[in-house]
């Protein structure tokens, strides 16, 4: 047997795509009783966007990927892996990735989806990089693409405030070792708290009748409160986990690019990190929470806004329903 070449993956292009139409707090307070204050207050978020209904999340996806695509300097046949972390696919099945790729045309490609909520894109990353140092895949194209529209209540103000709908892709190659590329990933699943954020209708266990739809049981439930405190203990450790244990201290991180679902959540790892504002990546103003598509989307807002360097060591941290969580540490590889 030939020695195996020890390969180093790192993400070479990054794209996204959102829908036009904005959803304001503004008008949020005429759907439900809620105050621009308060949600600006509570969460960071000011507007998110949303796509009309009927179009599933293959259509953010894909053009997504294809600005990734374009970004790394490539083209869809050189692709032979589709991963879509989603928990909102087109359709239970077939997969979103099998439609994105008839879609862009990625001829030589397999793919799959995966579901791991809001930590679907870090997952995936990690999903990509160990194909890709296997050797068995070359090019990897994640695409965390999200409609949370089509499972948020909009008579609850609970959770309609929160989430929006959109696309962040990356592509994950083969980089030049002394170019480093991924250098970790620390992944976590905790079932423990799976009632306490989570879509009861539509799977196995509870299939669709008329009783489930009244029963508002295909949508999003959450206990705010409970998986804040998870939330913030989870994003806040494992972050400072994955540079501790890589040797570094915060003034090292160039940029720190968390889930966007609650601005506090953000400065609580950002605090315990001990990160400056200018290190950390912000989108949740203008986007919300949109599940797979935050941390991809606020990498491409990062690159657009020069605040990526050829070499900059990013951490990418994620915590969402199931619980899951995790975070990936990693140099910037693509062209800027
Ligand atoms: N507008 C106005 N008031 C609202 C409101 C809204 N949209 N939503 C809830 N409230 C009310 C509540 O009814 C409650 O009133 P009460 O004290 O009379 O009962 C009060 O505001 C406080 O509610 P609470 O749920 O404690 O607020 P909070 O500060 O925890 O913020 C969330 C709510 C959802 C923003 C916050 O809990 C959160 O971000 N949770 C975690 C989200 C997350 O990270 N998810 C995982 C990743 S997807």
């Amino acid at each position: 047997m030939p020695a195996r070449t020890l390969l180093t993956a790192g993400i070479t292009g990054v794209g996204m795509s959102f829908p036009e139409r904005r959803l304001t707090n503004a008008e949020l307070e005429t759907m439900v009783d809620t105050k621009d204050d308060w949600i600006v207050e509570r969460t960071g978020i000011r507007e998110r966007r949303l796509v009309e209904r009927g179009v599933g999340a293959s259509f953010h996806g894909a053009k997504a990927a294809e600005q990734a695509l374009e970004h790394a300097g490539l083209k869809a046949t050189d692709i032979d892996l589709i991963i879509v972390p989603t928990v909102t696919p087109d359709m239970l099945f077939p997969a979103t990735a099998c439609l994105i790729q008839h879609m862009i045309g990625a001829d030589k490609a397999w793919g799959y989806d995966m579901e791991a909520a809001c930590s679907g894109f870090v997952f995936a990353l990690q999903n990509a990089r160990a194909q890709v140092e296997s050797g068995f895949a070359r090019r990897v194209l994640v695409i965390g693409t999200e409609v949370m529209s089509a499972i948020t209540d909009y008579t609850d103000r609970n959770t309609c405030i929160l989430f929006g709908d959109g696309a962040g892709a990356v592509v994950v190659e083969a980089v030049d070792p002394a170019r480093v590329g991924i250098i970790d990933a620390i992944l976590r699943v905790d079932g423990s708290g799976a009632d306490l954020l989570k879509m009861d209708g539509g799977g196995s266990r509870m299939p669709p009748t008329a009783e489930s739809v009244a029963a508002k049981a295909h949508y999003i439930f959450q206990e705010g409160r409970e998986v804040y405190k998870f939330a913030v203990k989870g994003m806040a450790n494992i972050t400072a986990e994955i540079v501790q244990k890589n040797g570094f201290t915060g003034p090292d991180v160039d940029l720190f690019v968390p889930h966007q679902a609650n601005l506090r959540i953000i400065e609580a790892a950002q605090r315990r990190v001990g990160l400056e504002d200018r290190q950390v990546g912000i989108t949740i103003d203008r986007f919300g929470n949109t599940t797979s598509a935050s941390i991809p989307s606020c990498l491409r807002v990062a690159l657009e806004e020069g605040r990526l360097q050829e070499g900059s060591l990013v951490v990418a941290t994620s915590f969402g329903a199931g619980f899951t969580w995790g975070s990936v540490l990693l140099r910037w590889n693509a062209p800027l």
